[in-house]
């Protein structure tokens, strides 16, 4: 019979507690945060966890005894102030769209700005769009939007994902209007989120910047291991299989616990039926990713410059590296001199094909990484 257990490790999105692995103390400080009204601003690598740790705050926010308003928005997509207009929009009018008469009054109240309800062709989510043709326009929108979420009768709380953005806009003067903008509505908490670690300390920390000192910074490590391999191995058992601790212990050391790639490579195990999970399985999968891959990783290869990619390429080989400028390193890997090390170095950091973490420099896309290894250590 086939098997109808649902894949407990989702590799996208946010489903429900049920689904999420603890970050109790990260939860707590979010919401801590949240009753006492302070903003806060949430940092991680890539592919750490904190969109999943937005939606589970939302989560709790929205089930809890007085449930809150929130506000999520996703300005990844973004690419100026208008889009991020429409982005916050879709969002008050998802949550306010039950509410009897609800879209005319947005529509009307913002009928300066064209407004126009439209429906993803993918996701079948409604959206609104504007029409923002100047700054002011966007100032002035952002304060309707901002007016109409204020209406809303619980306590509000509003998360903008993925922040940093707004430094990309091409308007200039983004940051001081947003900053002036929600400072009219001291009440409601802020909770920012974004990779570029290097930006938001910029926008959070510099004096000078608009948002200095406007919120606390908060960065997201790395799930603790002893509450991953609980949550794995107890999933595991209730879809009527065995991964043993070896294997756990594995996946963790492969993935270097980098919770997208860790619940990738566990919804590949959970796939592979009833039994037990030894180490054969744990190495087979790994071959299988990697080769599933493949043709994403040659195309990275293709386009990079051989420099680049013999750097990139010596990174993996050695499981990231302290010093990349030093002679031995340089002449090992054939690298020229610690000056075009420097400038291949600054090239891949701003392509985020490495990052400097767990005090080396790493490949950033832990597949991608082990695959040149895989291909490449002499
Ligand atoms: N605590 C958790 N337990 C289980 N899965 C998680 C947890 N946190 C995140 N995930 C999963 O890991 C993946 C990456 O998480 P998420 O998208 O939240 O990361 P992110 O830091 O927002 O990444 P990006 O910078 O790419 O936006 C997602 O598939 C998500 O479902
Ligand atoms: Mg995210």
């Amino acid at each position: 019979m086939k098997d109808r257990i649902i894949n407990p490790f989702i590799t996208g999105g946010y489903l429900s507690p049920r689904y999420f692995c603890n970050r109790a103390e990260e939860t707590k400080r979010v919401m801590d945060a949240i009753s006492s009204r302070r903003n806060i601003t949430l940092i991680s690598l890539r592919r750490m966890g904190k969109t999943g740790l937005l939606k589970h705050v939302k989560y709790q926010l929205e089930h809890s005894k007085r449930p809150h308003a929130v506000i999520y928005a996703d300005l990844l997509p973004t690419m100026n102030g208008n889009e991020m207009l429409n982005s916050i929009s879709s969002a008050l009018y998802r949550l306010r769209k039950s509410e009897k008469n609800f879209l005319e009054k947005m529509l009307g109240f913002m009928s300066s700005l064209r407004p126009r309800l439209t429906m993803d062709p993918l996701t079948g989510e409604p959206s609104i769009e504007l029409k923002v043709e100047s700054s002011a326009g966007i100032q002035s929108g952002l304060e309707q939007v901002l007016k109409l979420i204020s209406e809303i009768k619980q306590d509000i709380v509003f998360m903008f994902d993925e922040f940093q953005q707004i430094s990309n806009y091409p308007e200039k003067n983004m940051e001081p209007m947003i900053r002036s903008v929600i400072q009219t509505y001291p009440v409601v908490p802020f909770i920012f989120s974004g990779s570029s670690k290097h930006m938001l300390e910029n926008m959070f920390m510099s004096p000078g910047r608009p948002f200095y000192q406007s919120s606390e910074l908060m960065y997201l490590d790395r799930l603790r291991e002893d509450d991953y391999s609980f949550f794995i191995k107890e999933n595991f058992d209730h879809g009527n299989r065995e991964i043993k601790d070896i294997s756990v212990s594995k996946v963790f050391d492969w993935t270097r616990l980098h919770t997208y790639y860790v619940q990738y490579v566990c919804n590949h195990l959970f796939e592979k039926g009833g039994g037990t999970i030894g180490e054969g399985e744990v190495k087979s999968i790994f071959h299988q990713i990697i080769t599933d891959f493949e043709p994403q990783f040659v195309n990275y290869r293709n386009l990079l410059p051989a420099h680049q990619f013999r750097l990139l390429k010596a990174i993996a080989a050695e499981d990231g590296v302290t010093q990349p400028t030093s002679g031995e390193f340089i002449m090992k890997n054939h690298l020229t001199s610690p000056s075009s090390v420097s400038t291949s170095l600054k090239a891949l950091v701003e392509k985020e094909m490495i990052v400097h973490d767990l005090n080396k420099w790493i490949v950033y896309d832990v597949f991608f990484s082990r695959w040149l290894e895989y291909h490449y250590k002499e």
